[in-house]
Formats: C-alpha cells, sequence, structure tokens
C-alpha cells in the first residue's frame, strides 16, 4: 500500500533535530510522498529546499492567513516568484481564520483572492485552511468558481455536510486529517462515508493534530495512515481501497508523478 500526506509542516522547529529520519520513517511505511506547505516567506524558501534535498517531498506555497500581518512589503512577489522553483506543485495554505485574532479578515481575504488569482493563472491548485470562517470562505470560493470549477482542497475538514456539498459542487477535494479519529467526531465519520471516494485526500497538518492513539504528542508522515485506516472503517471498505483511491486522487489534483 502506498500512502500520500497531502498536507505536512517538515519545515517547523520541531522538525529540524531529525528531519531526514522523519521522512525516512514516513517512507518506510508506505507513505512514499509528502507535501511540506510553506506558511510565510521564509517557511516557503525552506519547503523549496526540502523538496530539493529529498525526492520523496514536494512543495506547496503561500501565505497562512494568520501570517499575512506579519508579511512585509514584497514578500509576497516573492513567494509568486518562487512559485516557479523545481517541485513546487500548489499553493497554500490560504484561506480564512476567524479563530486566532492574527489578521484583520479583510486582509485575510485579499490575500485569499490573490492566492485563488494565482491559482488559474498558473494552473496550479491551492490548499484552503477554513477555522471558524466557512460562510466567508465559502462566499469567496463562489466568486472564483464563477469562471469555473476550482483546482484545490480544504485541508483538514471539519466543516459541515451543506459546506461538503459546496465544495465539492464547485470542483474542490476534502482532505481528512487526525481529527478525524478523535472520539468525539463522530458526525465527522458519519460525513466521512457519505462523500465520494474520488474526491477525497488523507493528510496529517504535522507537527499538529496527532491522530489516535497519538494525539498530543508530536505528529508525522507516517501517521497518515491512521487517519486512512479510520476512513477505511467509517466506509466499510479496506485500506487498499483506500490508499489506492486518495494516493491517485492527490497525483492527480497536484500532478505528482508515479513512482509505482
Ligand atoms: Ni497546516
Amino acid at each position: 500500500m502506498e500512502w500520500i500526506d497531502t498536507h505536512c509542516h517538515l519545515d517547523e522547529e520541531s522538525f529540524t533535530q531529525d528531519c531526514s529520519e522523519t521522512i525516512q520513517r514516513a517512507v518506510d511505511a508506505g507513505v512514499k510522498t509528502m507535501l511540506a506547505i510553506g506558511i510565510t516567506l521564509d517557511s516557503c524558501r525552506r519547503v523549496v529546499e526540502l523538496a530539493q534535498q529529498y525526492p520523496s517531498v514536494y512543495a506547496v506555497i503561500g501565505l497562512h492567513p494568520n501570517y499575512v500581518s506579519a508579511a512585509l512589503p514584497g514578500d509576497w512577489e516573492k513567494i509568486v516568484e518562487l512559485m516557479r522553483a523545481p517541485k513546487v506543485v500548489g499553493l497554500g495554505e490560504t484561506g480564512l481564520d476567524k479563530y486566532w485574532d492574527y489578521a484583520p479578515i479583510d486582509l485575510q481575504t485579499d490575500y485569499f483572492h490573490r492566492h485563488l488569482e494565482l491559482s488559474r493563472e498558473l494552473d496550479l491548485p491551492f490548499v484552503v485552511h477554513c477555522r471558524e470562517a466557512e460562510a466567508e470562505t465559502l462566499a469567496v470560493l463562489k466568486q472564483h468558481a464563477a469562471s469555473g470549477p476550482l483546482r484545490g482542497v480544504m485541508h483538514a475538514f471539519c466543516g459541515t455536510a451543506e459546506t461538503a456539498a459546496e465544495c465539492l459542487q464547485m470542483g474542490m477535494h476534502l482532505s481528512f486529517g487526525g481529527m478525524l479519529t478523535f472520539k468525539k467526531n463522530e458526525a465527522q465519520r458519519q460525513l466521512s462515508r457519505t462523500l465520494p471516494l474520488d474526491r477525497l485526500l488523507v493528510e496529517t497538518d504535522a507537527p499538529y493534530l496527532a491522530p489516535t492513539p497519538y494525539r498530543g504528542k508530536r505528529n508525522e508522515p507516517a501517521h497518515v495512515r491512521l487517519t486512512a485506516a479510520c476512513l477505511a472503517e467509517s466506509r466499510g471498505i479496506s485500506r487498499e481501497e483506500v490508499a489506492t483511491a486518495t494516493t491517485h486522487n492527490a497525483r492527480q489534483l497536484f500532478r505528482l508523478p508515479d513512482f509505482m
């Protein structure tokens, strides 16, 4: 079985001591591809370097909504330039976050639009972070869906059935992370079994949101299998079926090469 972790923060400080061991553990566990995602200009530079260093790592770069206030003039233009670096396969993470009060919502929205416009221009998929801002996020997505289907993914999806339906209708993918395995999230597991398998992805968001039984510990890409196993169990299908489908979906969405 082969898995793809479509969202991990391998450049974060908690991995600096053992990044190559962490990546090797993932590869040994069948997680042959990892998408390292940037949140600031510096972080984007680091994930691009990681992608150059490790054959199994690809980069997704952008400005996270919580860091748009901290961005310096010119940072966005430098990220746009960096999009041309080898193995950059998508934009993000972008989106809206009303949980942390790190940046005014208008500024977050402005950057969200920039990512979506650039996604169309470069024909690269985008990765959406949405926290306590479902209505606002959908409103922005709908504006862009007016000019054609969207090529993107709702990362660590934990929204309602209605939001899922609207995103799917706009052409998007939904990605499940460790939260799916948390005991209290039965409603999410119920929802996950109703969604089309050909639009689902799995991710860790490592080092955050480790799945059960690692909850509260540092998360790592190898653990994506636990979330995928939970998805398989919820849907009453085999882990092989989930591995095949989600790996294929991720390859198609991010146009990743096929190693098999
Ligand atoms: Ni993230």
